[in-house]
């Protein structure tokens, strides 16, 4: 065998391996992970995931209460990276709904409002294969490492995120830095 054809059945057996590699996706590391009862794991690092927007007061529903709080929200990086490029969530994406009191009095503050403690946790995940709608909520009791008993009743959360949001079931129309991307990507539908 002369040396060119030695090489060339060198990458034909390589070939394929590295197709196969490509082909199939490994789940990311910060997706999401569930007890053996099909509760989601407390996505203990999402202060170190992408900060989305804070809402301040709004009044649409989960945990509202006479005083207005802050809400935060994260997502998953590699959820996030892969929105930069399509416009759409992956399979895999999670989100946390981070609400904490706002206090106004405190060290030097003498206006305005500030975050305090944590009020409730709330996430909203894709999992194409787990679920039927292809996402689902879970609600995490403060302080506890698994979600509560079962997935959110689809019902109370998706009457609204449905109709709603503006990219799936998400509301994207909150979170200033990802509009434009959907938009270019037409993924954007408006919602009043
Ligand atoms: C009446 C409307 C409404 C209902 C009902 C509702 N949500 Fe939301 N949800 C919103 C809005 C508006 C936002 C955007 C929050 C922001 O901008 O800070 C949001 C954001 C979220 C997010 C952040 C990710 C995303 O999807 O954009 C999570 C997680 C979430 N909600 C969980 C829940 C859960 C769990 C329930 C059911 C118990 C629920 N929501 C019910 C209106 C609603």
């Amino acid at each position: 065998m002369t040396k060119k054809s030695r090489l060339l059945v060198a990458a034909a057996a390589v070939l394929p391996v590295a197709v196969l590699f490509l082909a199939a996706s490994p789940a990311p590391s910060d997706g999401p992970k569930y007890t053996s009862e099909g509760r989601l794991m407390f996505p203990e690092h999402y202060r170190e995931w992408v900060f989305l927007s804070s809402g301040l007061g709004m009044t649409y529903g989960p945990l509202a209460s006479g005083e207005p709080r802050f809400d935060n929200v994260f997502v998953n990086p590699s959820a996030y990276r892969s929105f930069l490029e399509t416009g759409h969530w992956p399979d895999k994406t999670v989100f946390v709904l981070e609400v904490r009191q706002a206090q106004s009095k405190g060290s030097i503050n003498r206006g305005g409002h500030f975050q305090a403690d944590v009020a409730g946790v709330e996430t909203h995940v894709k999992d194409e294969q787990r679920f039927p709608r292809k996402w689902a909520f879970f609600g995490f009791q403060n302080g506890a490492k698994a979600s509560e008993a079962r997935a959110q009743d689809d019902a109370s959360c998706y009457t609204c995120h449905e109709p709603k949001g503006a990219v799936e079931t998400t509301f994207v129309q909150f979170y200033p830095t990802l509009i434009p991307i959907a938009k270019q990507k037409g993924s954007y539908q408006p919602r009043e």
